[in-house]
C-alpha cells in the first residue's frame, strides 16, 4: 500500500513510460474513446466494482481508464503469468498522482510471475473488503480464471472442505486447491458473502466461454455471463486480425528466423487459426493446416492449405503453432520427432494444447534458457531413431500464449472492437441486468453494428445508405440490424 493505494507491481517508475504508450494507443481505440465521450457525462458504471482478469496491456489500460470514466471502481490481474506489460500496469497504478504518491487502480500483475504469484494477485483483485464490500459487483474475465475461484471459492465453502492435493488435475490446479484451502481456513464464508454481492460476468474469450457454457449445462453458474467473445466484432476481429498481426510479432521478437520457404503448420481452423495461417502464409511460409472439424477443414482447403494430420507433416515441419483451445494437440512424442531447431508455440488460451509436462520429463531432455519465454529443448544423441544424435526444439513462452508472452499481443485498433464490447457489456450488467437471466447470453446484435460503426470513420470507411424502399425490400429497418441472427458473417 503506497498513498493508500493497494497494488503490486514490477516497478511504478516505469509509469511515465507507460503513459507515453496509453497515450498513443488512445489515438487507435477510437471505439472506446466515443464511449467515455458518449458516457462519460452520464456515468452509468457509477456504483459498480468491477475486478478485472484481463492481460494487463497498454491496451487494457485504456479499457480501465474507460470503465473509470464511466464511474466504474475497478480492481485488476492479469489473466496470465507472461502477459503484463510493466509499464502500463505501473501507469494505471500511479493514475495522475506520482510513483511516490501513486491514486490510480489497485493493479496486481507483473511480467514472470509464477503459478503461486499468478494466483495470488487474482485473488487480492477479487478482495475488496478495504471499501467495506466482500467483493466485486461485476467480473470482467479473459479465460475465466477469476469467474472459477469464485466458483469454486463457493463450492468449497457449502462443503465445508478443499479436496486434496491428490484431486489436483496438474500443478496449476494444485495451487488454486492450496489458495482455496488458505482461504476456507481464515473466513468460511468469504466467497459465499463475495457471490452474494456479483451481479454478473464479461468474458472476453473463447476457452472462457467454452467454461462458463460447461458450468451452466452442469448447473453450477451463480450469475448471468455476457459471452463477449462471440460478438462478431470480437471474435471475427480480434481472434483472426489480432493473431494475424500477433502471432508473426511474437515469433519475431522471439527467434527471428526468416518464415519464408518453411513449413508451418497451424493446428486448428477456426477463428484464431485463420488469422494465423493467413499471416504465415504472407511471409511466404509452406503453411499446412490440421483440423478435426470438417467445415473448418474445408474451409482451410478452399483457401488453398493442404489439410494434414501432424503426424503427416511431424518430420517437415518448421514450425508447429496451436490454435485449438483443445487439449494435448502436440504430444511430447511428436516434440521428439520434430526437425532440429523446429519452433513450437502456442496461441490458444491454456498451455495443456502442448504436452510441457511430458516434454519436461522426457528421458534426458535439457532445458536452455535462450532468453526469458525463449527455451532450447536439448535432445540426448541417444534419443530417437538410430544416428540422429542431439539435436532441439524451441519453445516459446513455456506453452503459454506467445503473442502475449513473446510481443505485447494484439494491436489498438483491433482491442478498441473488442473492448468496446466489453465495456457495452459491464453497462448492461449495470443498466439492464433483468434482461440477462443466469446463463450466458451474446449481446443484441444492434450492438455489436454500433461496435463496427465507432470503428468506421477512424478508417475512412463511407457506409452507404439503405432508402426506405430498399430496406422494406430487405425487410431490415433503415437504422439496422441488417442481419438475422444466423447470419455467420
Ligand atoms: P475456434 O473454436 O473458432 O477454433 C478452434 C479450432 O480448433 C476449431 O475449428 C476446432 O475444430 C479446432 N480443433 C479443436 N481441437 C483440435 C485438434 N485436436 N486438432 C486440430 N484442430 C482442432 O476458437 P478460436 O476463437 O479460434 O480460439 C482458439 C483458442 O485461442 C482459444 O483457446 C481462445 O481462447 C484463444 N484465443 C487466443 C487469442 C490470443 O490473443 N492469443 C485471441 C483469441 C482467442
Amino acid at each position: 500500500v503506497v498513498g493508500g493505494l493497494e497494488h503490486l507491481v514490477a516497478d511504478r517508475a516505469l509509469a511515465e513510460a507507460g503513459r507515453h504508450q496509453i497515450r498513443l494507443a488512445e489515438h487507435e481505440m477510437p471505439g472506446l474513446m466515443a464511449l467515455r465521450a458518449e458516457m462519460g457525462g452520464s456515468q452509468p458504471l457509477a456504483g459498480t466494482r468491477i475486478t478485472g482478469s484481463l492481460h494487463m496491456t497498454v491496451q487494457t489500460a485504456v479499457l480501465i481508464e474507460t470503465l473509470t470514466a464511466l464511474g466504474a471502481e475497478v480492481r485488476w490481474a492479469s489473466c496470465n503469468i507472461f502477459s503484463t506489460q510493466d509499464e502500463a500496469a505501473a501507469a494505471i497504478v500511479v493514475g495522475s498522482g506520482t510513483p511516490e504518491a501513486p491514486d490510480g487502480v489497485p493493479v496486481f500483475a507483473w511480467k514472470g510471475e509464477t503459478l503461486a504469484e499468478y494466483w495470488w494477485c487474482t485473488e487480492r483483485a477479487l478482495d475488496w473488503s478495504g471499501t467495506g464490500h466482500a467483493g466485486p459487483t461485476a467480473i470482467l474475465d479473459d479465460g475465466g480464471d477469476a469467474t472459477l475461484l469464485v466458483h469454486q471459492g463457493v463450492e468449497v465453502e457449502k462443503a465445508g472442505e478443499v479436496p486434496g492435493d491428490e484431486a489436483a488435475e496438474n500443478a496449476e490446479h494444485a495451487v488454486v486447491l492450496a489458495t482455496l484451502r488458505r482461504s476456507l481456513e481464515q473466513d468460511a464464508q468469504r466467497f459465499t458473502r463475495l457471490a452474494a454481492e456479483l451481479v454478473g460476468v464479461t468474458e472476453e474469450t473463447t476457452t472462457g466461454v467454452h467454461r462458463l457454457v460447461e458450468m451452466h449445462r452442469t448447473g453450477r453458474l451463480l450469475v448471468p455471463a455476457v459471452n463477449v467473445n462471440d460478438a462478431v466484432t470480437k471474435s471475427k476481429f480480434d481472434n483472426t486480425y489480432g493473431c494475424r498481426h500477433s502471432l508473426v510479432d511474437g515469433l519475431n521478437r522471439a527467434v527471428d528466423v526468416l518464415l519464408g520457404g518453411k513449413v508451418a503448420v497451424v493446428c486448428g481452423y477456426g477463428d484464431v487459426g485463420k488469422g494465423c495461417a493467413e499471416s504465415l502464409r504472407g511471409q511466404g511460409a509452406r503453411v499446412v493446416v490440421t483440423e478435426v472439424d470438417p467445415i473448418c477443414a474445408l474451409q482451410a482447403a478452399m483457401e488453398g492449405y493442404q489439410v494434414v494430420t501432424l503426424e503427416d507433416v511431424i518430420d517437415q515441419a518448421d514450425v508447429v503453432v496451436t490454435t485449438t483451445g483443445c487439449r494435448d494437440v502436440v504430444t511430447a512424442d511428436q516434440m521428439s520427432r520434430l526437425k532440429d531447431k523446429a519452433v513450437v508455440a502456442n496461441i490458444g488460451h491454456f498451455d495443456n494444447e502442448i504436452d510441457m509436462a511430458g516434454l519436461q520429463s522426457w528421458p534426458g531432455v535439457r532445458r536452455v534458457e535462450i532468453k526469458p519465454q525463449v527455451h532450447e529443448w536439448v535432445y540426448p544423441a541417444t534419443d530417437g531413431p538410430e544416428g540422429r544424435g542431439e539435436h532441439s526444439i524451441i519453445v516459446l513462452s513455456e506453452g503459454r500464449l506467445m503473442n502475449l508472452g513473446n510481443a505485447t499481443g494484439h494491436p489498438s485498433f483491433v482491442m478498441s472492437c473488442s473492448f468496446s464490447n466489453q465495456v457495452i457489456a459491464q453497462v448492461e450488467l449495470a443498466q439492464n441486468v433483468d434482461a440477462y437471466p443466469v446463463g450466458v447470453h451474446v449481446l443484441p446484435k444492434h450492438l455489436d453494428e454500433k461496435v463496427a460503426r465507432l470503428h468506421l470513420d477512424a478508417l475512412g470507411v463511407r457506409l452507404t445508405e439503405l432508402s426506405a424502399d430498399q430496406a422494406g425490400y430487405l425487410g431490415v429497418p433503415v437504422e439496422g440490424p441488417y442481419k438475422p441472427e444466423a447470419y455467420r458473417y
